[in-house]
């Protein structure tokens, strides 16, 4: 299908966007500083809300500092090139000490700087079901994507690592991998959606700051689904309307665990089902059943 591969290009034998590929020297040989801190996430998995709450807890809970800028260029988003424009490398590298940066990239891919200067990642993921899902929708909204055919068809292409930044299982395993690294902080979305308190609390330690009540208050009330959704720094909305088309499916669009329900039949739930546990069956890594 060659108008689904247009758009992209393998480096290293993961899929990409073509845009990024043109530029990938420029991101293997990206220097780190010690003090960055990485927010690596296999897309759709909640990198804009844990991006929110990281930057809450360096600002000290200052919202009027967060409302500054959108989120994209506060947080760079480290590979990322389309020609001039949402150059997260070129942003990075204007950037005073300390930076935050996202990432989607498998560890294999992140640039080699990150490992040498120890630098701290925080590497959040979600269940495989609830991102292909909100891929699906990415995919429609967002330009640089060709037609993701029906639900099931991508499901299919999502199984195959037939998608930007390939497979999801083994992103998720090789991230894994990486947490006897005392320096790699392993999130799930689905507690941060059970017990938000617990896993901000988690994340103000890991940064080596105090968990006040008060700070963690101000986080919750900020980093909310309904406050990131109405908020223009931290929504997209204002990318242009030909980048992303929050008309056709908003970039903040349901912010909820389980919505695979609503979109996988029980013949595709089946199939993937059988899928998954051929792939997870190796991993010691367990995403909750029950969602
Ligand atoms: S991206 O494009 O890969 O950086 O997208 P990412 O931010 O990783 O994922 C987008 C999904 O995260 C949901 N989201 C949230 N959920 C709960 N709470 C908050 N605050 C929040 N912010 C973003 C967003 O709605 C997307 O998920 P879906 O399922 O599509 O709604």
């Amino acid at each position: 299908d060659p108008d689904y591969y247009a758009m992209f290009e393998e480096i290293h034998g993961i899929l990409m966007y073509k845009d990024f590929v043109k530029y990938w020297y420029d991101v293997e040989a990206f220097q780190a500083r010690p003090d960055d801190i990485v927010i690596a996430t296999y897309p759709k998995s909640g990198t804009t809300w844990v991006s929110e709450i990281v930057y809450m807890i360096y600002k000290e809970g200052d919202v009027e500092k967060c409302k500054e800028d959108a989120i994209f260029n506060r947080i760079p988003f480290l590979e990322c090139r389309k020609g001039d424009f949402m150059n997260g490398i070129k942003l990075l590298k204007e950037m005073e000490s300390p930076r935050i940066l996202k990432t989607h990239l498998p560890p294999e891919l992140l640039p080699a700087s990150f490992w040498e200067k120890n630098c701290k990642m925080i590497y959040l993921c979600r269940n495989a079901k609830d991102v292909a899902v909100s891929f699906y929708y990415f995919f429609l909204m967002v330009a640089g994507h060709p037609d993701p055919g029906s639900f099931p068809e991508f499901v299919e292409r999502f199984m195959h690592g037939q998608v930007p930044y390939g497979s999801w299982y083994k992103h998720v395993k090789s991230w894994w991998e990486k947490t006897n690294n005392p320096q790699v902080l392993f999130l799930f979305y689905e507690d941060m959606k059970e017990d938000i308190r617990k896993e901000v609390v988690k994340l103000i330690q890991f940064l080596d700051r105090k968990p006040s009540k008060e700070l963690v208050d101000k986080i919750i009330q900020h980093t909310s689904f309904q406050e990131m959704k109405n908020n223009p720094c931290t929504n997209y909305t204002t990318l242009p309307e030909d980048i992303m088309n929050h008309k056709v499916s908003p970039f903040m669009r349901k912010g909820i665990t389980g919505d695979w329900k609503n979109h996988f039949t029980v013949a595709l739930n089946e199939r993937f089902d059988t899928h998954y546990e051929q792939q997870m069956k190796e991993s010691t890594l367990k995403f909750r059943t029950e969602i």
